[in-house]
Parts: structure tokens; sequence; C-alpha cells
């Protein structure tokens, strides 16, 4: 059966696993950047999202959800162990993050992988219309393309990777290399959050696969594969829509008042991933309490950390390493009543996030390494009064569109401590030039911006394009051509 004109293929579904007795499904908005991401550009447009729904076993029969219909593609347990948390989670996302742990490497994973990509390529072979665009998202997918280009030539195949593509010295050490870049190559583009994995991507092309490859272009079967950056974005307006409501005002003030009225409040949320940097974050708080430069009484640090890939031996690992600190801490520097960090596991709805944000006078958002950091640019969007500073790691990639930012190398726990006394004791005209340069920033270089530029890459000048960005048929003309233009110049295709 041939559906629907757009088919976005990810690893999970959107949508929430609990149904409502009356059919009704959620969408789900599950701690993670890619969700976040797509989330607000297709809950109105016609689409189909193929993934995975969450659980093992036979596939539930889920509903549409606000018009993008769900196609869950089934895991069994040993899918799940293999191929999500082995291959996907255990060796590449560690080597793509400057294997700050140690990838793993097991050839059952990569059989398991291989199987699991297959099973997604025949799912969308199935549902996506003559022509149709289909858009692969991110590492658990990577030999789709390919797999989908054999089964069904018709289709105009993008692929979109949310994470950083690393240097060739790591991505060598890949067993299965040759296959994973041939796997990607089946896409008409191959788009990353910067120029940089744009340039790694081609140079391994030409040294694995001997093929003639720029930073701009690849041959390959006689097609030309384009490739570029495509930096990912958020609903600016959306977030900053939502903390600038009463409510969510109402909100922060309770929650200022809930941490003892400190004169800062620095906030971090993160998944629980080794990636980024609350172990460091923590090292750097507790000495700057050792030394007296920030004391409880006046500062109080949240630290928000959701749990996540929670099977995976690294994850528990980090957990309890990271809540053995949160308690040493609290032990040594807390009061009855005033903990030294407020340490919070729970995922919260978007306005919750938006008071947090609202309350932070710092945000501390300091990865080891980060394909984009969609946290640092919603913090960003829900500063509308221009207050707050953010301090950001060099090594996300959000560092590079937020050069006002105070920016920090987080593996230098000195500069680190120094980054974030700056960011307390900044002048607030200071603070207020950059919020407002960044912000400027991200009204311009939204998320339907992101969509623009990669579809238009993608050859869909048409429809398509204009449905998924329509928001922008609100803005007034001038402010649709800056973007428009914007979204065309940082095309790097
Ligand atoms: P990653 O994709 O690695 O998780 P990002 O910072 O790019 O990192 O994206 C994380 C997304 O998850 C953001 O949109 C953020 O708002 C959301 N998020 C993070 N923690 C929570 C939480 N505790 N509750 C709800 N949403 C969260
Ligand atoms: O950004 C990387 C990523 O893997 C996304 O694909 C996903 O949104 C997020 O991290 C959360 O990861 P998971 O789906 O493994 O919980």
């Amino acid at each position: 059966m041939r559906d629907s004109s757009l088919v976005v293929v990810a690893n999970r579904l959107p949508i929430d696993d609990s149904i409502a007795p009356d059919g009704a499904c959620e969408w789900r908005r599950s701690p993670g950047g890619l969700v976040s991401a797509l989330h607000p550009l297709l809950r109105h447009t016609p689409a189909t999202w193929v993934g995975w729904a969450g659980s093992v076993g036979p596939v539930p029969t889920l509903p549409d959800v606000d018009g993008v219909r769900m196609r869950p593609v089934p895991l069994t347990p040993e899918d799940l162990r293999d191929s999500y948390e082995g291959f996907a989670n255990a060796t590449l996302w560690p080597l793509y993050h400057d294997a700050v742990e140690q990838p793993q490497h097991h050839r059952r994973w990569w059989e398991a992988y291989q199987r699991v990509n297959r099973r997604f390529a025949e799912t969308v072979a199935e549902v996506a219309e003559p022509g149709a665009v289909v858009w692969v998202q991110d590492y658990h997918l990577h030999l789709v393309p390919a797999l989908l280009r054999e089964l069904r030539p018709d289709l105009r195949i993008g692929f979109f990777l949310h994470v950083p593509f690393p240097p060739p010295e790591l991505f060598m050490q890949l067993p299965r290399r040759a296959e994973l870049l041939r796997g990607m190559l089946g896409a008409d583009l191959v788009g990353f959050q910067r120029a940089q994995a744009a340039h790694n991507f081609a140079q391994l092309v030409a040294k694995v696969l001997d093929l003639p490859a720029t930073d701009r272009r690849i041959g390959i079967d006689g097609r030309v594969v384009r490739i570029g950056a495509f930096p990912v974005s958020i609903d600016t307006a959306e977030m900053a829509a939502l903390a600038a409501r009463p409510d969510v005002a109402a909100r922060a003030s309770r929650l200022r008042q809930d941490l003892g009225r400190p004169e800062h409040v620095i906030l971090s949320v993160d998944r629980m991933d080794y990636t980024k940097g609350i172990e460091q974050r923590l090292k750097a708080y507790r000495e700057l309490l050792v030394s007296g430069h920030v004391k409880v009484r006046d500062t109080v640090l949240v630290q928000v950390a959701v749990p996540s890939r929670e099977r995976v031996g690294q994850y528990q690992e980090l957990r309890e390493r990271v809540e053995r600190e949160v308690g040493r801490i609290n032990g040594e520097f807390g009061r009855v009543g005033e903990p030294a960090i407020h340490y919070l596991t729970q995922p919260f709805d978007r306005a919750e996030l938006a008071a947090l944000y609202r309350v932070a006078d710092v945000m501390a958002v300091t990865p080891l390494r980060d394909g984009m950091n969609l946290v640092a640019k919603e913090y960003v969007a829900a500063r509308v009064d221009d207050t707050g500073a953010l301090l950001l790691s060099e090594f996300a990639g959000a560092a590079a569109e937020l050069p006002q930012a105070y920016l920090v190398n987080p593996h230098d726990l000195e500069g680190l401590k120094e980054g974030l006394l700056a960011a307390l004791h900044a002048a607030p005209t200071d603070v207020r030039e950059r919020m407002r340069a960044m912000r400027a920033h991200l009204h311009e270089h939204d998320i339907r911006a992101w969509v623009r530029a990669y579809l238009n890459a993608l050859d869909r000048t048409d429809v398509l394009v204009d449905r998924l960005t329509s928001a922008d048929a609100s803005a007034p003309p001038a402010q649709r051509d800056r973007s428009a233009a914007a979204a065309e110049g940082r095309t790097g295709a």
C-alpha cells in the first residue's frame, strides 16, 4: 500500500507508549533532540513516521496523530539488545563522540544492525508512495538509504546525522567502515550538523571506497550524492511564547521561592549520558564550593539528568558515579532544607522546562562532545527579557552558532571553573548584549529554516517545503524573504 509523499524514518516513533481508552495517542516528546526537532514540523503535516514503538514483540496498531501516520517496526529482545543497545549505542555512539568511553565491537551486534536496518528499509518500501521523499534520521539507520534504493529506486532519499561524524582516525577503527559509508551513499543528500563532519565524511569516502569526493559532492554508480552542513534547530517562537506565558512566569517565581530565593540559580538539563560532561561539571562545582568561590547560601545548582539507555553498562555505571558524587557534595556542603545540588531525574513537560529555563541565571551546557545540543538553544529562546548567561562547551555543535555564549573547554577543569564564575558574575549589560545577539540568531535560524534548507537541497522546492514551513506564512514578507535567504545561505550542498 502506498500512503504518503513524505516518510520520516527514525529509530523511535515520537508517540507515547500508552494509548487512552478512546484510542487517542499523545505525542511523546521524549527527552532527546531528534523528536524535539521534528515534532513541531510534522504535527500538522500529512506524513508517515516509520520507527520503533518502544517495546519488544508484536507491534501495536497505532492511530494517526495530528495527521501523521505511525508505522511501527517490530524489534525482538535480541534486536534491541544487539542493534540499538549494542551496535548503535555501545559501538557507534562512543566512537562518534571522541571515544570518551571505549567503543565495543561484537560481530553479533553487526549482524543484528544489518537485520534491523533491512527491516526498516522494507517497511518504508512498503508504505512510500511512488516518487515520495524519504528522510532517514541518525546513526541507528546508516544502512537504510542503500537498502531502500535497491528496493525502491524511484524514491528521493535524504539522510541526516544528528550526532557528530568523527574524524577519519576514529572512524577507521570500525571493522565494517566500508559498509557503513556505502549505506549512507544510497541517499541523494547526506546532511550533517557541521561542515567539519561533511569534510570528514568526504575524506573517508575517498580513502576507504576510492570514490571521487569533495566536501559537497560524491560520485557513486553514475549518481551524484550531495553532502553538506545543516545545523538543526528548535521552534524558537514556540519556546519564546511558552516562556512568556503568565502561568510559566508565575511558576518560575514559585520555583525561585522554593529554591530559597538564592542570588544565583545555575541549571543543567541533560540526558544521563557520559558525553554530556555531567561528572566534570560536578567536579568543578565541588572545587568552587571547597575554595569558597561559591557558597550554598547564595547559589544553587539544579541538575536535571533524565535516565537514558538504562540497560547499557556504561550508562548504568555513569548514573551510579553521578549519584554518588551528588550525594557526596550534598553531604559535605548542604544544610537542612538547603541542598547544594537539586538533583532531578524526571521527564518534565514543556511548560515546566520553560519555567526552569526562566529561573536559571546561568545555564551550564558543557558536553564533552555533542552533535548540536538543543537544550542550549531552548534556554536562549526562553530568555525573552534578554537576561541569563549561557555557559557553553566549545565541543557542542551549538557553539559554532552561538559564539556570544561564555565558551569553555569542559576537559579543562580550571577553565570550567573560571567560565562558571565569569558567567555568574558577568555585568548585566554584557549578559544582555550576548543574549540579544543569540536570540536574534535563533529567531532566523529556527527549525523551519533547517527543514527548508535541507529539503530544498534535496530538490523539493515545492508543496512539501511550503507545507512543512507554513508557520512562516504568518510572518511579514520581509522576514519571510530573510529567513529563506538565510536558509539557502546555510546550505552546504
Ligand atoms: P540529545 O539529543 O543528546 O538528548 P539535545 O540537547 O539536543 O540532546 O536534546 C535534548 C532534548 O530533550 C531537548 O529538547 C530537551 O528539552 C529535552 N529534554 C531533556 N531533558 C528533559 C527532561 N528531563 N524532560 C523533558 N525533556 C527533556
Ligand atoms: O541525538 C541523538 C539521539 O540518539 C537521538 O536520536 C535521540 O533523540 C536522542 O539521542 C535520545 O536517544 P534514545 O532514543 O536512545 O533515547
